[in-house]
């Protein structure tokens, strides 16, 4: 037998446990019916365990993920009781950054007609990829306040662009878009205000460009990417952009495929996929819906589609999406897209129809 795949699962906080347990559903099925060497190792780490005894992401944990995981499944981070989000942000950055994943890949794909909400548009105009930098930008937490709580005070947040860091996430780009045929790769940017980081960008962008003279490289302005989105997001196939940017071009672009239910991502160091990857689904811990058997789980189980396919699978990946689009079109599926069914009872018809095919 071939030797195990540890997965190590992060359910977190708010609707992550929910969601997170029909994921864990799907990877038991391919573990116990399917003959996947899977080692499933579910850590207890979120709100609940931070405000129980003050851990946030142990050092033990890190290492033996670095060290011995193939893949991180996370679920959401954030909980009203931690309004500071410091455990969030030690574990969600301590993967991204501390396994120097540094392309968040988000999909924006609509598996549905139904679940286009622009006039006159349909799921085929909706079939994108972000690739969306990932360990730089304004998210390095470098920066301070000075004088807080008087009237003088002063918050900075330095926005960090290195041309490694820069390069590589547009090579990504570039290489997705060369090896599964795509014709365009879209930069975007603020160069015309970041005059200095966003130069960097625009720069680096056209260089790496040369090396791929089959794809067609274009520049587009992020403001103007957000109004180009809701009108037509036909031409566009892969967007390259930083981290800030990417996050809210991803929410906008989950709005495309039928919400934030919808929309999967996978966290990888793209240069070398034998590399641990950290898998989640787009949205956040929801808290309104939490508790409620509301939340939709079907970005969980594309998001174990992606995951199966960084570990070798990339069957499983077609199917499980080809389940998750009959669920839309069969009307299995939660309120957010038009269903009727709870969060387990979604999970409950996955589970068997992935049995019958
Ligand atoms: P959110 O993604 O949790 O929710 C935004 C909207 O989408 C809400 O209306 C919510 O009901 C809906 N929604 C989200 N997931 C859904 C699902 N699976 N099914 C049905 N509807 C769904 O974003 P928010 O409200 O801005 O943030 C809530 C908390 O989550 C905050 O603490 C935030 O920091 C955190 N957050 C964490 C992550 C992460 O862990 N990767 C991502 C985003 C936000
Ligand atoms: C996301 C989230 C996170 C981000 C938050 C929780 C820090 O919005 O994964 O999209 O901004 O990256
Ligand atoms: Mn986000």
């Amino acid at each position: 037998m071939s030797a195990s795949q540890l997965i190590a699962l992060i359910p977190g906080d708010g609707i992550g446990p929910e969601v997170i347990a029909q994921a864990r559903r799907i990877l038991e099925h391919y573990r116990d019916k399917r003959g996947l060497n899977l080692d499933l190792w579910q850590l207890d780490l979120g709100a609940d365990r931070y405000l129980r005894d003050g851990t946030t992401y142990p050092k033990e944990v890190a290492e033996r993920i670095a060290g011995e995981a193939r893949a991180v499944l996370l679920g959401a981070l954030g909980d009203p009781r931690v309004p500071g989000l410091e455990h969030a942000r030690d574990i969600l950055f301590g993967l991204r950054f501390g396994l120097d994943l540094y392309a968040n890949i988000r999909p924006v794909k609509a598996l549905s007609d139904r679940l286009v909400p622009l006039k006159g548009r349909a799921a085929k105009d909706v079939d994108l990829v972000v690739f969306r930098e990932n360990t730089e930008g304004i998210y390095v937490g470098m920066g301070g306040q000075f004088k807080r709580g008087t009237k003088d005070e002063i918050a900075i947040n330095e926005d960090v662009n290195t041309r490694k860091g820069v390069e590589r996430l547009i090579r990504a780009g570039f290489e997705h878009a060369r090896h599964r045929g795509k014709k365009s790769v879209h930069m975007a940017d603020k160069s015309n205000a970041m005059k200095h980081a966003h130069e960097l960008w625009y720069r680096c962008f056209f260089e790496v460009a040369k090396e791929y003279p089959e794809i067609k490289a274009h520049h587009v302005y992020v403001d103007a990417l957000c109004l180009y989105l809701v009108q037509d997001p036909s031409p566009f196939e892969v967007v390259v952009t930083c981290n800030l940017f990417g996050d809210i071009v991803t929410d906008l672009g989950a709005a495309l495929q039928g919400g934030l239910g919808m929309a999967a991502s996978a966290n990888v160091h793209a240069a070398d996929p034998a590399r641990v990857g950290m898998f989640e689904p787009v949205h956040g811990s929801a808290p309104p819906l939490a508790g409620k058997d509301l939340a939709n789980p079907l970005a969980s189980v594309l998001t174990v589609g992606m995951l199966l396919a960084h570990i070798g699978y990339p069957d499983e990946e077609a199917r499980l999406e080809a389940l998750v689009a009959r669920a839309i079109e069969e009307k299995k599926c939660t309120r957010d897209v038009g269903g009727d069914l709870g969060t387990r009872a979604v999970g409950d018809w996955i589970l068997n129809e992935l049995g019958q095919v």
